[in-house]
């Protein structure tokens, strides 16, 4: 499975929140997607995942252009799992309900209920530690526990690309431990690709490939891993001293900001 982003711009009222973004992804890569607060990662994310409309520029699946009609074959092969961009939409809804419209188009659950949709929904939360929850409404988990019915969502259908924003942050050190090694299990049995977004950079590992640098919602970087991850990239991209470290497979960075340039930067934003 291939995807291609061909110039592609997403808007939010006048604001560009994605500009001008290229970018090829091929069967069983795994990237990281990085970047500052705010810099479009998530907005990105959902746009690949085929949630919102592009304003402009074209998303390719196997060279078939995102519309309406291919929805079904993108939410076939395409999941995202994302706190941010759920919590606004799920809130009552039972954790079942939540992972079985994992297989529908939308965001809710469709028409009909599939008994073994059922049996694989409940096989999944109860592998994240949700045995006997499945009627519990979403609004009353816990963070780490609404990321797992997240996670569960997105495997109903065994997807060929899952689009991982922040899992991991909530869940606590044995929860993150399974979850990164089931993943890594399911990717590797099934050659399913990622992209991960994180801002903890020890969960960047070996694993991954490639990267996409974002800046203000367009690309700032992007290449092999190693090769773009550089103290050099960095630097320019946080404009302060960074130096890169790889050790025993994990990604490391030190950050060195004088309170100067701490009080420039501030100025700045502001
Ligand atoms: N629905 C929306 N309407 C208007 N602006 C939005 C909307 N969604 C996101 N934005 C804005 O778009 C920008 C990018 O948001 P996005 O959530 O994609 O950033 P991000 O890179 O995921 O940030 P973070 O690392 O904090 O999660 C932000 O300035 C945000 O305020
Ligand atoms: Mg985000």
């Amino acid at each position: 499975m291939e995807i291609c982003l061909e110039d592609v711009s997403y808007k939010s009222g006048k604001v560009f929140i994605c500009q001008n973004i290229a970018w090829k992804l091929s069967q069983g890569e795994h990237w990281v997607l990085f970047g500052e607060n705010g810099s479009g990662k998530t907005t990105l994310l959902s746009l690949v995942a085929g949630y919102h409309s592009i304003k402009k520029g074209t998303i390719f699946l196997d060279g078939e252009a995102y519309s309406e009609e291919l929805l079904p074959k993108i939410k076939k092969n395409i999941a995202l799992v994302s706190s941010s961009f759920f919590n606004n939409y799920y809130h009552n809804e039972t954790l079942l309900e939540i992972v079985l419209s994992g297989g529908e188009s939308g965001l809710g659950l469709g028409d009909k209920i599939i008994p073994q949709k059922v049996v694989r929904a409940k096989h999944l939360l109860a592998a994240l530690g949700l045995k006997n929850r499945y009627s519990h409404p979403f609004c009353y988990l816990s963070k780490g526990q609404q990321q797992c019915v997240l996670i569960a969502r997105a495997l109903l259908n065994k997807p060929k690309l899952l689009l991982l924003d922040e899992i991991y942050s909530g869940l606590d050190a044995v929860m993150k431990k399974y979850v990164a090694d089931s993943l890594k299990d399911i990717c590797t049995e099934e050659n399913v690709g990622t992209i991960m977004v994180t801002h903890e950079v020890e969960n960047i590992t070996d694993e991954y490939t490639h990267i996409l640098l974002l800046k203000k919602g367009k690309v700032f970087a992007r290449g092999l891993l190693k090769e773009t991850m550089t103290s050099a990239v960095l630097s320019n991209y946080f404009q302060c001293s960074v130096d890169v470290t790889w050790q025993d497979g994990h990604f490391g960075m030190d950050i060195k900001i004088n309170k100067q340039s701490l009080a420039e930067f501030y100025k700045k934003e502001i």
